[in-house]
């Protein structure tokens, strides 16, 4: 009896060490995917050349890019490094995915709104109020001109179990006894980074058996929620494990945070094109915390 033989779709990953690329490298490879992760020392995305190289050796049939410009203030100040990587480095994989024949899945955010009519739909009109967000924005008009396969995932705040990030910093600082002040006028759809994982291998799962749902997709956690939102429930979480002061956390405007450039109040994304096309729902925001504040405390034995 003839047997069909399945081979998986081959998929590299930009900004591996960073909390989605992890996520995403553990994600593909329990997918049984072909995985190749890269950080910046083995493909920088802002040299069309490294870029070129690096696909024509691996010959993928997924390039998913989670290179992040690190800082949304700092990108005011140093436009011409934050340029390079929102907009060139993803040109530059726009153009080696069309000569190599990959689908490009790059992550973006939602900065590309400017607050005022939020939950947002994925067509809803742009209106970035900074350099970071209108870069994101310049760099989906590029990769749409260019690339006719591509996904362009616009997501939330990403908050993982990586000690450097969010959760992370919110608890060392709790442990600390620093008072903390955060943001409570802005509000997003926050995800995990190991959900926002789940989301794109099945993405790629059905473009690899022959969906061609391209285009922009918005994708966030279910629910909503501000900076000051999402560090109460850390707290709470902390505080039911351990014995910690009860006023370390404090709500403050965003206008009031000194030397921030301006971000937008609400935006909220609206995922039900994800639903519709590829049938992912959403995860609560809240429950995803939850279990991640939870594997901290278990990783750390406390
Ligand atoms: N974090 C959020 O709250 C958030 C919100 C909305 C959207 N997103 C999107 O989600 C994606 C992933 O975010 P994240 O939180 O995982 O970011 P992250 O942890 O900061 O990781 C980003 C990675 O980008 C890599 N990188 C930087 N410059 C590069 C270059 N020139 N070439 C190649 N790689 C480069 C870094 O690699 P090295 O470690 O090797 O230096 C880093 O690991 C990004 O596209 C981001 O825009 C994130």
């Amino acid at each position: 009896m003839n047997s069909v033989v399945f081979s998986p779709p081959s998929v590299l990953v930009t900004g591996a060490s960073g909390q989605v690329g992890q996520a995403l490298l553990q994600a593909f490879d329990q997918a049984g995917f072909n995985v190749t992760g890269m950080s910046v020392s083995d493909m920088d995305i802002t040299s069309e050349a490294s870029v070129m190289a690096a696909l024509s050796a691996v010959e993928p049939d997924f390039v998913v890019n989670t290179a992040r410009f690190p800082d949304v203030d700092k990108a005011e100040t140093e436009g011409d490094a934050a340029r390079r990587l929102l907009v060139e480095g993803p040109i530059n994989l726009a153009m080696g995915c069309k000569q190599t024949g990959a689908t490009l899945i790059h992550l973006t955010s939602e900065y590309v709104f400017d607050g005022d009519n939020g939950p947002y739909k994925e067509d809803a009109a742009t209106a970035p109020l900074n350099l970071f967000g209108h870069y994101c924005r310049e760099a989906e008009t590029e990769i749409e001109a260019i690339l006719p396969q591509h996904i362009i995932l616009r997501v939330g705040l990403v908050f993982s179990a990586d000690p450097r990030r969010f959760i992370g910093k919110t608890l060392s600082s709790f442990r600390d006894g620093k008072v903390l002040r955060m943001v409570s006028d802005e509000v997003g759809t926050p995800t995990s980074a190991p959900d926002l994982a789940r989301v794109i291998t099945a993405q790629i799962r059905q473009l690899d058996l022959g969906s061609t749902a391209f285009g922009i997709y918005h994708y966030g956690g279910g629910g909503s929620a501000s900076w000051f939102e999402m560090g109460e429930l850390v707290y709470a979480q902390a505080l039911q494990r351990e014995d910690l002061p009860d006023d370390l956390l404090q709500p403050i405007r965003g206008v009031d945070v000194p030397a921030r450039a301006p971000r937008p109040l609400d935006v909220r994304l609206d995922c039900d094109r994800l639903l519709q096309n590829f049938g992912i729902k959403r995860l609560p925001w809240r429950s995803q915390m939850i279990q991640i504040v939870d594997q901290i405390y278990r990783q750390s034995g406390e």
